[in-house]
């Protein structure tokens, strides 16, 4: 009898398993996988999801050879047999599961500390997070910010983040690993992306009202392709004073929030820069300096029907040429001229 019983505990096990593993396997859960990283964190996954079908597969055919064997006959009324506990049983559950979750954590760290060592000279990317948008300052390209981050198919990137407000978290699902970006602390992630392709880039820490907002694309491109992006992105940076404020303008996505005609941008979000001399009224300074201030410290004067905060106030770290350029563009006289057409 008692070989029965474990014959067919054995046999549901065996059951249960495979049909659960069938779901696990059968189906494409996981994203598209598109960095060295995420083999690794995909292993420590399937590594985890073996032991949960194994635990589930024990369970259920426990359970289920009980409720089967052990049922209430219809005339039964009698009491069941009362038990003092099994210290054997007591030792195995308590022992296993101990063992089954160092398991875990060993293979967990061995992951984390191979991501954190990738191979080959990595380029230095550094990750800016605030309520709620991402700036990535290329340290290897004189400094030159971009709102999406690019990068060079096969070539390891060493990020670091910054928060300048709350916590956030970096996170493209097809790269694999999250990093926070805490604020006060400088918090690194390294990345070796193997595929061509658009990903998106998703704050993982709830980190205000616009959270769910918070996103970028992350572009891995072919070598040539992003080498190409990069002369251009300089060319325009150090271009004649309106092609680098463009460029500027561009790569900070200031057009993202603010209509300004010379750039084609047409969101009002924030004030219409189509306006800035009749803005610079309000506190009453001189064009130049209102623009300049009103970059650095935006809530110093805030325009009438919009609110402080709304604007970040990180655009203090661009690097002072590309401040002064950002400057000329919005102040240039080819701007006031073509306000008047839009005529608001
Ligand atoms: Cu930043 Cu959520």
């Amino acid at each position: 009898m008692r070989r029965g019983a474990i014959l067919s505990l054995v046999a549901i096990g065996l059951i249960v398993g495979a049909a659960v593993t069938a779901v696990a396997v059968l189906v494409d859960w996981l994203p598209e996988q598109a960095s060295k990283e995420r083999e690794r964190i995909d292993f420590v996954f399937w590594f985890t999801t073996a032991i949960c079908i194994a635990i589930f597969a024990l369970v259920a055919a426990v359970m289920l050879y009980a409720v089967v064997k052990f049922r209430a006959r219809p005339d039964d009324d009698s009491d069941g047999r009362p038990i003092h506990g099994h210290t054997g049983l007591e030792i195995a559950w308590t022992a296993v599961p101990a063992v089954l979750v160092t398991g875990i954590a060993i293979v967990s760290t061995v992951a984390l500390a191979q991501n954190d060592r990738s191979s080959g000279t990595p380029m230095s990317i550094e990750v800016t997070a605030r309520q709620f948008a991402w700036s990535f300052k290329y340290l290897d390209e004189q400094d030159l910010t971009s709102t999406t981050l690019r990068l060079p198919v096969d070539q390891p990137v060493k990020l670091t983040l910054k928060a300048s407000d709350v916590i956030h978290s970096f996170w493209v699902k097809e790269f694999g690993q999250k990093q926070d970006a805490v604020p006060g602390m400088v918090t690194t992630l390294r990345i070796t992306p193997t595929k061509v392709g658009r990903f998106s880039v998703i704050c993982t820490e709830l980190c205000g009202l616009g959270h769910a907002f918070m996103r970028s694309k992350a572009v891995v491109m072919e070598r040539a392709q992003y080498e190409q992006w990069i002369s251009e992105q300089r060319q325009a940076l150090n271009g004649s004073p309106g092609q680098a404020g463009k460029a500027v303008f561009a790569q900070n996505s200031c057009g993202g929030c603010h209509t300004f005609t010379p750039a084609g941008s047409k969101s009002e979000v924030g004030p219409n820069l189509d306006r800035l001399a009749a803005q610079a009224k309000g506190p009453g300074q001189p064009l130049e300096q209102f623009v300049r201030e009103s970059i650095v410290k935006p809530d110093a004067y805030v325009e009438r029907g919009f609110s402080a905060d709304l604007m970040p106030e990180t655009y203090d770290q661009l690097p002072k040429d590309q401040l002064d350029a950002l400057v000329q563009y919005l102040t240039s006289p080819a701007s006031p001229k073509k306000s008047k057409k839009e005529g608001r």
